[in-house]
């Protein structure tokens, strides 16, 4: 991996960013349009409601710029004022506050939420940053976690004391932002999405009010919470299920392949999928990598089995025998594994500040002629422009059986049937005069992953949605989850407040056929 060339990279993108520019409104009207909030006003009627710890603060403080920095820069929301809130309390005051105003209120954790959605948002971020604890309960089957935790902490802590639960795979990401959707990760071949594991959560409805939702409390929103919950609340904590860690370490090899053996490689994933054991993991990529190619894009392949290279060696050696062009492998503690595939909270793939045209896609199996086809395209568009160079399509073949395990009916995660998540993320440093070409490409490089299932609809993991996705693609093609969700979209958020993550919407309001696309 270039690893330091893109760190370069991302180390420009920051430096260009326009500083604070999306906070040039304030203050800013309220949706009503008359009257405008200021800092004091907040300072005088909200702080007081508050606990201690809790904080606000606006573009002129010295926090405010990394408490609204952002993975993805395109269609960023426009935050206003930043309020840290310090418990459960404080969370649903600044809700009501909010709403008593008027005025948008938008929850942020660790900042990836990347949907074109958001860009919609004007208003006050509601941090989590503050509620971070995590508690293993007595018995250890389950520990209650702050709604601010997120991957890399949640990994490490639990451990070290011998467990181990769902987070995502990159160690920067939080454990709602995913989870809230479904959530996929490294365990869910043993123990399912993230939000298979909730036990039960703390939750602030639209209207402020604090409840607990649980499989006898509030049943109908503990369903909506399980991949829909973006539309819901906001999770101020939860308890969710944890597991003994089995094993002291991981085995992970990962390889590079030039691109003449692409077909042999996806066949030999499709084999692998067959008898794939819930212990292992295996994601590719088709990016640059100046040390294995300087003239063509390479397939980075990583390996990743929950136990020992022994164990693992039937499942890697058919792709020994393929002939990589070099491979590394180690057998390490599941903290160091993030690190060590490049997906920690220190390395590129979480920095902040980039603009990533992200499109993806849910397959059952690999068309080796669409992968073909995906693949020219990317080697053609990347060279479009220099800056375009860290661009990347990432294809995640998690394990399934803890994923299957669980009756689709029992959530408003709809997408078990999918079994890999595929996407082309065009990045680059924020640049309009690229947006369009990007865009293009993103939506021909996830027509030809669709167009390679003739017979299966497009499907959308809602966290790495563009935006641009129908409803049924994200929430389901069963009519009656649409419905469900919507009903239950009136009964507890009628005002919409919840607007701003691929929000389900009704076909009474759905944007006329000739407006503008995102
Ligand atoms: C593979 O994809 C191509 C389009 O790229 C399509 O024409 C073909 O039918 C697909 N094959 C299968 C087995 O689905």
């Amino acid at each position: 991996m270039h690893l330091p060339l893109v760190s370069a990279a991302l180390t420009l993108a920051l430096a260009s960013l326009p500083s604070g520019s999306s906070s040039t409104l304030w203050p800013f009207s309220k949706l009503s349009g008359a009257t405008t909030l200021t800092v004091k006003d907040l300072e005088r009627e909200l702080l007081p409601r508050l606990s201690e710890s809790a904080v606000l603060y606006a573009e002129d403080d010295p926090r405010f710029k990394e408490a609204t920095a952002r993975w993805q820069w395109y269609k960023a929301p426009t935050v206003n004022l930043v309020v840290e809130a310090s418990t459960d309390e404080d969370v649903s005051e600044i809700v009501k506050y909010a709403n008593s105003q008027n005025v948008p209120f938008l929850a942020v954790n660790t900042g990836h939420g990347s949907t074109a959605t958001l860009g919609k948002f004007n208003g006050i971020q509601i941090s989590l940053n503050q509620l971070r604890q995590i508690d293993i309960q007595p018995g250890g089957d389950s520990a209650i976690f702050g709604g601010g935790v997120y991957g890399g902490p949640v990994i490490e802590d639990l451990w070290e004391k011998g467990y181990v639960t769902n987070t995502g795979s990159c160690g920067c990401v939080g454990l709602l932002g995913p989870g809230l959707g479904g959530g996929h990760g490294r365990l869910q071949g043993l123990y399912g999405l993230i939000s298979d594991g909730f036990v039960n959560l703390n939750v602030v409805l639209a209207d402020g009010t604090l409840v607990h939702v649980s499989p006898r409390s509030h049943k109908d929103l503990f369903w909506c919470m399980k991949g829909a919950g973006h539309n819901f609340g906001i999770v101020t904590s939860f308890e969710a299920k944890i597991y003994p860690r089995k094993v002291d370490t991981w085995f992970s090899k990962i390889c590079s392949f030039t691109e003449d053996k692409l077909e042999r490689f996806h066949e030999l994933l499709n084999e692998l999928s067959d008898k794939q054991p819930p212990e292992l993991i295996h994601w590719t990529l088709y990016w640059n990598d100046p040390d294995v190619s300087t003239t063509e894009p390479v397939i980075h392949w990583s390996f990743e089995y929950i136990g020992s290279e022994e164990a693992a060696r039937p499942y890697f050696e058919p792709f020994d025998e393929l002939g990589p062009v070099s491979c590394r492998s180690a057998s390490l503690p599941y903290p160091k594994i993030p690190q060590n595939e490049g997906t920690s909270a220190q390395d590129p793939i979480c920095g902040k500040g980039l603009q990533h045209m992200q499109f993806d896609a849910g397959l059952v199996k690999y068309n080796v002629t669409a992968q073909r086809a995906i693949y020219n395209l990317f080697a053609e568009k990347v060279k479009h422009d220099p800056s375009l160079e860290y661009s990347f399509i990432v294809m995640e073949g998690y394990s399934l059986q803890g994923v299957d395990n669980v009756d689709p009916a029992e959530s408003a995660f709809a997408l078990r049937d999918d079994k890999l998540l595929v996407a082309i993320n065009v990045q680059y440093p924020p640049n309009p005069s690229l947006d369009d070409f990007a865009i293009e490409w993103g939506k021909q490089t996830r027509k030809l992953f669709n167009d390679g299932q003739p017979g299966r609809r497009p499907t959308t993991y809602i966290n790495y949605a563009f935006g641009d996705e129908p409803m049924e693609a994200v929430y389901g093609y069963e009519p009656w989850r649409l419905e469900k969700l919507r009903g239950l979209k009136k009964k507890y958020d009628p005002h919409g407040r919840f607007s701003y993550f691929n929000p389900i919407t009704f076909e009474d309001e759905a944007p006329p056929s000739h407006s503008p696309e995102l």
